[in-house]
């Protein structure tokens, strides 16, 4: 046998190379909310953080969301080629087919593997679980994973406790092969779920449970909703346990390992409930959520995107990512950001 065949295998691991975010360009405020809801810009600020958000406008979808945020991620790589789309969306253009392929052909990107993958305002932390899978496994050596949604195309814009909080954005991020020592490799991701509680972020029509009826859902069965009290709680318990469980794998400690947080942008009452429990001061904690609400599964590279452009997140930060959402489904990981351009 020669040498070659006993050296240790070198673990492939899937390295951050570029990153973009997209929002549509019609933004609604607060004051604009009240003119359709019993709402106040005080209550929104106060309960939520959120003073302003970006909304699709009427026949806009996920895929031209996607595509926008999924092009600047490849800019930022600086080479137009991958060989998988993953995207993380709730608020796919069709229910069936998945909205990945179609994303990928409008990238032009080939004859690339495309799916879709459901996991909420989690999707952006499984679709790093799953690309990062991919790579480790050589069945993908570049992949382009996509977190995008429409958020607003289901809520019902009469609900006062959801369509404050809920938003429309992108955000992408260009994963190639790697090693697990060079900056932007994605360390290991903390997944989990709870589907006993399944019934606090629902859309209760439109799937196999409803459509087997044979009848017309009730009226308001096909938006979201949500029991806001009780998702609160578990977001912040949930966020912060997974957080703590990433942070421990990579061997960091809190008060002097991290230097920024990225916690999925649910309401700004949540994030800071989740950075005291953590011990990370508010000035380690990136936001957005002022400005851009709840964009689900976008939210976190959305933000990563944002941060990078505005030079709140550079080169060299340990960076720790904690998400949750409905199913209940959540996730955490750590990473060290690498050196990227935002296109
Ligand atoms: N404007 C004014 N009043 C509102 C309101 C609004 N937009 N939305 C709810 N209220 C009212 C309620 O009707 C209720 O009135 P009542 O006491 O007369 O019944 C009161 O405010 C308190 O409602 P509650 O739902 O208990 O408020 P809250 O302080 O929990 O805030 C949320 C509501 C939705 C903002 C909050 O529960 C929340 O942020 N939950 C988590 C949401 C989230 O992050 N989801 C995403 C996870 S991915």
């Amino acid at each position: 046998m020669s040498a070659t065949a006993h050296a240790p295998a070198v673990r492939r691991v899937a390295v951050i190379a570029g990153v973009g975010g997209y929002v549509p360009p019609t933004v609604v405020t607060n004051r604009e909310l009240t003119s359709q809801l019993d709402t106040t810009d005080e209550w929104i600020r106060t309960r939520t953080g959120i003073v302003s958000r970006h909304m699709v406008s009427p026949g806009t979808a996920t895929s031209d969301l996607a595509v926008e945020a999924g092009r600047r991620a490849l800019e930022s790589s600086g080479e137009h080629s991958v060989d998988t789309v993953v995207l993380a969306t709730t608020t796919p253009d069709h229910p069936c087919p998945a909205t990945a392929p179609e994303v990928a052909h409008r990238l032009g990107l080939g004859d690339a593997a495309a799916f879709d993958i459901a996991a909420v305002c989690a999707g952006f932390l499984y679709g790093l679980a799953t690309a990062a899978g991919l790579v480790a496994a050589g069945t993908a050596e570049r992949v382009l994973l996509i977190a995008a949604d429409a958020f607003t195309t289901i809520i019902d814009p009469a609900d006062r406790s959801t369509a404050i909080i809920f938003a429309d954005g992108a955000g992408a991020a260009v994963l190639r092969a790697g090693t697990a020592d060079e900056p932007g490799a994605v360390g290991r991701v903390v997944l989990g779920s709870e589907g006993g509680l399944a019934d606090l972020i629902q859309v209760p029509a439109g799937g196999s449970r409803q459509r087997s009826r044979g009848i017309a859902p009730a009226p308001g069965e096909e938006f979201f909703r949500m029991r806001g009290r009780d998702t609160y709680r578990h977001a912040v318990e949930r966020m912060t346990s997974a957080a703590r469980q990433a942070a421990a794998l990579a061997g960091w400690e809190m008060a002097t390992d991290i230097d920024r947080l990225a916690a999925h942008q649910a309401n700004a009452r949540i994030l800071t409930a989740v950075a005291e429990r953590l011990g990370i001061d508010a000035e380690r904690c990136l936001s957005n959520i002022a400005q851009v609400g709840n964009t689900g599964g976008a939210s976190i590279p959305l933000l990563l995107a944002e941060a990078t452009t505005s030079g709140e997140l550079v080169a060299g930060h340990r960076l720790l990512l904690t998400a949750f959402g409905g199913g209940l489904a959540w996730g955490a990981t750590t990473l060290v950001w690498p050196d990227l351009k935002t296109c």
